[in-house]
């Protein structure tokens, strides 16, 4: 097949982002496809008679990929770097490509990407992808509308609020929730902007570090306790896996240093509490209409109570990511879950 693999854009998770489409085009030109790896922003040269048989060379079209940096993205930096200065988040012949595909394989992570705007627009330009269609893409990536979902499907979730910027309160208790509490932009992901508050100045700071990020933030009381996340392929659960930061809780730099946090797939759980999760996960995936892939994440403390935190529609994908390691588990190898994944969205 002639495959898209598209990366990067202007969400905070560009970078890791690219990470996902590096290693997700790896596999599918093992498994034998033409695949084309593209920054959505950036797009690909500003000439049509460029595009002339370029799946027949389409290893040379191909993001330069390093590492993922320490700290996220300077997006106005890479926004000033585009050449053509355009206002499109298209970049150049990134709707040609795509539509020249046999479908787009979405390594996009964040915003435009994982929040439903970009799988709205390919529906209207007949292209396919894979993944999550526009609708349930934007109640995942919106941790308020979410979490009321989750509740009303009786999915247990964090007590909390909702915050915009324009009648933000430094009062905690206004919102009525207690320190200490986990401040979040609403619409984020890989926990960028996140942090812990214990008292009214650490809660002031948090507040301003989120705003940085986002106008919408939410506010939850912290749950102690063990984090663990679940994929969903095709509405049934794969095995539990849990992250055990080494320090702190799982933040971006624990999530993609190596070594940060020990991850242990299946978790060690009791089979009534693994039941569960999984349970909870697959209720997620029916509530929100994830109905290809997704990954849920969720805490549980002493007293082996679970709370939903998110729901990832394009969660990451490299080898060592979480979905990945717990399909491995059931015997499914990072190259055969990309073939899968293409499969069951062309279905
Ligand atoms: N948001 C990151 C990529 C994840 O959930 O895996
Ligand atoms: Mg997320």
């Amino acid at each position: 097949m002639k495959i898209v693999v598209l990366a990067g854009g202007l969400s905070t998770e560009r970078d890791v982002s690219f990470k996902t489409g590096d290693m997700v085009a790896k596999a599918l030109r093992e498994n034998g496809h033409q695949v084309i790896l593209l920054d959505v922003f950036m797009g690909y040269s500003d000439k049509k008679e460029d595009l002339t048989g370029i799946f027949d060379r389409s290893e040379e079209v191909s993001v330069k990929v390093s590492g993922i940096p320490e700290i996220a993205p300077d997006l106005a930096k890479v926004k000033a770097s585009r050449k053509d200065q355009s206002d499109n988040f298209f970049g150049p012949n990134v709707i040609e490509l795509c539509q020249m595909s046999d479908i787009v394989f979405m390594a996009l992570h964040g915003e435009n990407g994982e929040n439903g705007k970009i799988q709205a627009a390919f529906d209207l330009f007949g292209i396919r992808y894979t993944g999550t269609g526009y609708l349930s893409s934007a109640l995942a990536m919106d941790k308020e509308m979410s979490k009321k979902l989750f509740l009303s499907a009786g999915i247990p979730a964090p007590k909390g609020a909702s915050m915009k910027k324009a009648d933000c309160s430094d009062d905690i208790t206004k919102l009525g929730v207690q320190f200490p509490c986990v401040v979040k932009p609403c619409c984020g992901g890989s926990s960028i902007g996140v942090s812990i508050a214990h008292n009214a100045e650490e809660y002031k700071a948090a507040l301003d570090e989120a705003f940085r990020w986002e106008e919408n933030l939410i506010v939850e009381e912290y749950v102690k306790g063990r984090e663990f996340s679940v994929g969903v392929i095709e509405g049934k659960a794969l095995p539990i896996i849990e992250i055990a930061p080494v320090q702190g809780f799982y933040d971006y730099k624990n999530k993609y240093k190596a070594g940060s946090a020990v991850e242990t797939c299946p978790a060690e759980l009791s089979e009534a509490v693994t039941e569960k999760m999984q349970h909870y996960a697959e209720q997620v995936a029916q509530v929100l209409g994830l109905d290809t892939y997704s990954r849920t994440d969720f805490l549980l403390d002493e007293n082996e109570n679970i709370y939903c935190l998110e729901a990832n529609t394009l969660p990451g994908m490299t080898p060592t990511s979480l979905l990945p390691q717990e399909a491995q588990v059931v015997g499914v190898n990072f190259n055969e879950l990309c073939e899968k994944l293409i499969q069951i969205s062309l279905d």
